[in-house]
């Protein structure tokens, strides 16, 4: 793949807009100048995800993830650089020159990750044109679909496809297009047996399953055969980019309208999701199949609190539902059902009624988790007391799962409302089933992500760090002025030649540069030295490097650097305005002074460390003779006395 030109990176980061597109991931809400949301990155409940439309970058406080629009991609789709600069090119219209279409051996020298995803795009392609425009696709797949109803533009938004029967259709153009093999059989497409390749999918019409933004991570693929021996579904096998119990069928068209109606319906099948959709109800997406888990309960959670499950009338799902019921409550989520009459489902039903008749049937059948127990274990328990009673238990046993007190303590009166038993007998019983839960859940804590980086807190931190952490702290304020103000210009006071003083402008970046340089002072932290030698570089070349040209940079580490920055900064002002109001004299303000103090704290540190050492050789007072003890004696005195001359100097920095 060609490299992208640095005039189209630029016109890239230009015109997107973090918040439009980290908003296609999280529901996010004003916080003032900012916008907040709940992480994606962790389960928490609590929003501590900020994106900063006016700096463009986005923080999160529970991971300590951060950077720019580009990083979020990377972090959250798995992205490399190129392939997230791609995916906004495309999603904002901007054109990429390409030199050459892909050849097998750059295929080759992409991550596999990257190939997977590149495989599974290229067979969506090719699915979709059999069934367009082969006659085979268009004579018994693309007449199925219509058959069952299926709108032209429908089947487009889904991408639905189809395999041709013949075996090896897609199998022989792919190796020819010079996909590997192992990739191939990686993602599932391509089947081997006895030393002979064909298609997974032959004779199948094809789901595309997509990530939240859109990519394909793999296929169903439904057998137009009404055959009982034959499986009616094949779906792609788990592979890096394919875990079947992260991933929602439809929510990636589904999206925009949970957060819209603050609500996702869940129903069963590929199905059900397109003829909901085709019927204006949008918010709607599928666990097809499996039987819902955790994590996609999560990843529903990101865009509302509220789910609805549909189901089909028959009952060997309903008792299945109880579990996904639960799991929703356990989430802390609000779980409202609706049942489908006997032998129907979202997808035949929504087929034999109108739009109106559809909406109505939904809003009139939509039952809380209570009542929906309760009516289907109220038809096996024949009025007889202990069925009843193992009943009120189960239920219970439900609303216990509910972390939130209050929440349970709704649900306790109406079960007591409902089967008319004194509320203190059920809280008895809540209380004790309660206990059961928090046990099992401190048996099987949650893995949390803990920051990984170390962060200089407090006072009592501070002190355990030792001393190259310390002077570490030196180096980054410095490094820290340069990324922030770097630009900005401040006046010194220097000697001219004549030996008159005279007032001189110059831009941060130079500043320190030229205060570090006269003194061959370097950074030794390796990414601030990395920081560092980028400004040095822009110098060499008349540049003043902006946060906005670092925040562009293919490096990562740096752009998450750059935004920490500027993200701690937003943390301090509000913090203060706000609770204070109070107007504080921010750090741009006494920029001259900061910088002074800063240049004083990191040369005297380097200094400093210098007089330590040779005090250090000093003490060895045994093994030294006259003259070394003279000499290193001699050594300490020059440190010493530029030490004051650093401090002389840094004090003609004009304060203003
Ligand atoms: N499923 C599967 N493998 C099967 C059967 C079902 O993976 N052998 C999954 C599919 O995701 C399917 C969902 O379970 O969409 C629901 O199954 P079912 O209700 O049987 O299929 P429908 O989606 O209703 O398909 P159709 O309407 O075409 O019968
Ligand atoms: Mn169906």
């Amino acid at each position: 793949m060609s490299k992208i030109p640095a005039h189209i990176i630029d016109d890239i980061m230009q015109t997107s807009r973090i918040e439009e597109v980290i908003g296609e991931f999280v529901n996010l809400k004003r916080a003032g100048s900012n916008l907040k949301g709940l992480s994606p990155f962790t389960d928490e409940k609590t929003p501590s995800f900020v994106v900063s439309p006016a700096k463009q970058i986005f923080k999160c406080f529970s991971t300590s993830k951060g950077g720019s629009v580009v990083t979020f991609l990377m972090e959250k789709e798995h992205f490399s650089y190129p392939e997230a600069l791609r995916w906004l090119a495309d999603r904002y219209g901007i054109q990429i020159p390409e030199d050459e279409p892909t050849t097998a051996e750059e295929i080759a020298a992409i991550t596999e990750r990257e190939s997977l995803y590149i495989i599974n795009e290229f067979a969506k392609e090719h699915f979709l044109n059999n069934l367009q425009n082969s006659d085979e696709g268009k004579a018994i797949a693309l007449s199925y679909f219509e058959e069952r109803g299926f709108r032209k533009d429908i089947i487009q938004k889904f991408q639905l496809g189809y395999c041709l029967n013949s075996g090896n259709d897609f199998t022989t153009v792919a190796l020819a297009k010079g996909y590997k093999l192992e990739y191939l059989e990686k993602v599932g497409l391509v089947k081997t047996k006895e030393e002979r390749h064909f298609d997974f999918f032959r004779g199948r019409v094809i789901f595309p399953i997509h990530s939240v933004s859109g990519r394909v991570l793999g296929f169903g693929g439904r057998t137009l055969i009404t055959d009982k021996k034959v499986a009616k579904y094949f779906n792609s096998p788990e592979s890096i980019i394919y875990n079947k119990s992260e991933i929602l069928y439809g929510l990636h068209f589904a999206k925009g309208d949970i957060v819209k109606y603050d609500n996702c319906f869940l129903c069963e099948g590929y199905t059900d999701v397109i003829s909901m959709y085709q019927a204006g109800i949008q918010n709607v997406v599928s666990s097809s199949g499996t039987s819902l888990t955790k994590d996609q309960i999560k990843l529903i959670r990101r865009y509302t609190q509220n789910i609805t499950i549909l189901f089909d009338g028959d009952p060997a799902g309903i008792k299945a539902s109880f579990r996904g019921i639960d799991l929703i409550l356990e989430e802390g989520m609000n779980v409202k059902v609706v049942l489908f009459p006997e032998g129907e489902d979202p997808d035949s039903f929504s087929k034999k009624s109108s739009s109106t008749e559809l909406d109505d049937y939904i809003k009139s059948s939509t039952q809380d988790f209570i009542s929906f127990k309760t009516a289907i274990l109220l038809k096996d328990s024949n009025n007889d007391p202990i069925k009843r009673a193992e009943l009120i238990r189960e239920i219970v046993h439900s609303v216990a799962l509910i972390p939130d007190q209050i929440t349970r303590s709704v649900y306790l009166q109406q079960i007591a409302v409902k089967f008319d038993i004194s509320e203190q007998i059920i809280s008895n019983e809540l209380i004790k089933l309660r206990k059961n839960v928090i046990a099992k859940q401190l048996q099987e804590p949650e893995i949390r992500e803990i920051p990984v980086e170390k962060q200089v807190e407090s006072y009592q931190q501070i002190e355990k760090l030792d001393t190259h952490e310390i002077s570490l702290h030196d180096e980054f304020n410095l490094i820290r002025l340069m990324v922030k103000y770097g630009t900005r210009v401040v006046q010194t006071e220097q000697l001219g030649e004549d030996g008159k003083s005279m007032v001189v402008e110059t831009s941060v970046i130079e500043l320190i540069f030229h205060e570090l340089d006269k003194d061959e002072l370097t950074f030794s932290h390796p990414l601030y030295s990395k920081v560092y030698s980028l400004f040095a570089e822009g110098l060499a070349e008349k540049q003043l490097l902006s946060t906005q040209y670092l925040k562009r940079l293919e490096d990562q580490e740096i752009v998450k650097f750059v935004s920490d920055i500027e993200s701690n900064d937003y943390e301090l002002s509000t913090k203060w305005l706000s609770n204070y109001n109070i107007e504080t004299r921010t750090e741009g303000d006494r920029l001259n002074e900061a910088i002074k103090n800063s240049i004083l704290g990191f040369k005297s540190f380097k200094i400093e460390t210098k007089i330590r050492e040779i005090r250090l050789k000093l003490e060895d007072v045994e093994n030294l003779t006259d003259t070394e003890m003279m000499e290193l004696l001699a050594e300490q005195m020059v440190y010493e006395r530029i030490k004051i001359v650093f401090a002389d100097k840094l004090g003609r920095i004009i304060l203003r």
